[in-house]
This record gives structure tokens, C-alpha cells and sequence, in this order.
């Protein structure tokens, strides 16, 4: 297996769970029933498998090897998808205050978080795409069979790490379990 197929097939969760988000925001949009909770499980899927997971598996694995590959860290390449992370996390928090909030959404406060919802959901969708089209062909062309090893190897260090000290045991479950709670209730509902 390709060592991008790893994060491929996280693509496919992510995927799933912004289609999930997009059924949810159409509820909030039609002025259906404003759920606070549901939107705070969102972010914490985009949070912690999004970014904490899969955004910094990248980052950690991947980039390096391609910059050990002869990649400059700092050139177009590189920077723009550090750059695209960086910018999807000040989405996410964005959102998660507004799921914080005790007080109903007022109708202005729905266009607002519609807007953003939005646009964090298109970002995504492009970002992900990005790396499929352009990040992980080049890093698969210009990467030897031992160094793809080495990410695969790299990438299964970073999950027990992250479980066993950063996160807690059970963590990658949860939210695999909780991506697939969210489209249970938001897709199959509206089928
Ligand atoms: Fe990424
Ligand atoms: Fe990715």
C-alpha cells in the first residue's frame, strides 16, 4: 500500500462527516431545531481526527520525509498546506464558540454561522482534494520504496503515541464511532 493511501482513506472519514455537517447546517438554515450539542460533536470530530489526528500526521510523517526527499519546508509547496491547516483551525475554533453558546442562535447569528460553516466545509472539501491531485502524487513520485516504509512505520508510532500518552486509550475508536454516529443521524435520517 501507497504510503498516502493511509491518509486517503482518512480523507474518505473527513468526507463522510462534512457531508453529515452539511445535512445539519440545512436544518439549522430551514430554522429547525437549533442544536447546540450536535455542532459541538461536529467540531470535536474536525478538532481531534481532523486536525489533531490527520492534519498533524501529515505534518509530523509526511512533510518531513518529502523535506528529507529535498522539498524546501519553507517553499510554495509545503508552506501552503501548513498554511491551509493553520487556517481550518481558525474556522474550527470560530464554530466550536458558537456551539458554545447557551443563548439560541438569533437570525443574524444563524447567517453568521451558516456563512462559516460554509465556508469551512468548501475549504475543506478543496484542501483534501489539493493534496489527492497534487501533495501525494508529488510525494509518491519523488519518494523511494524504504522512505514510504518509513512513513507507514512513522504514522502507526504517531497513532500509539498519540493513544497511549497524548489522548488517551480508545481514542481513535471514539471518534471513528462518533463519524459514523454523525452520519447515521444526519444522512440516513434525511434519505
Ligand atoms: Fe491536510
Ligand atoms: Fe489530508
Amino acid at each position: 500500500m501507497e504510503a498516502t493511501e493511509h491518509l486517503r482513506q482518512e480523507h474518505r472519514v473527513i468526507l463522510s462527516v462534512l457531508g453529515a455537517f452539511e445535512r445539519y447546517l440545512a436544518q439549522v438554515e430551514g430554522g429547525g431545531a437549533q442544536d447546540h450539542h450536535s455542532l459541538s460533536r461536529f467540531m470535536m470530530f474536525f478538532r481531534e481526527y481532523g486536525d489533531l489526528f490527520h492534519h498533524e500526521k501529515e505534518e509530523s510523517v509526511l512533510l518531513p520525509a518529502m523535506v528529507d526527499a529535498g522539498v524546501n519546508w519553507e517553499g510554495d509547496m509545503l508552506k501552503h498546506t501548513r498554511r491551509e491547516h493553520r487556517h481550518e483551525r481558525n474556522l474550527m475554533r470560530d464554530l466550536w464558540y458558537a456551539s458554545c453558546q447557551r443563548a439560541p442562535w438569533s437570525a443574524p447569528g444563524v447567517k453568521e454561522l451558516s456563512a462559516l460553516a460554509r465556508e469551512f466545509i468548501d475549504f475543506q472539501r478543496h484542501h483534501l482534494e489539493k493534496e489527492e491531485t497534487l501533495l501525494f502524487p508529488a510525494a509518491e513520485a519523488m519518494l523511494d520504496e524504504k522512505t514510504k516504509t518509513k512513513i507507514v512505520e512513522g504514522f502507526q508510532d504517531f497513532e500509539r503515541v498519540r493513544s497511549e500518552h497524548d489522548r488517551g486509550q480508545g481514542w481513535l475508536e471514539s471518534l471513528r464511532q462518533l463519524a459514523a454516529d454523525l452520519e447515521s443521524e444526519f444522512c440516513q435520517e434525511q434519505a
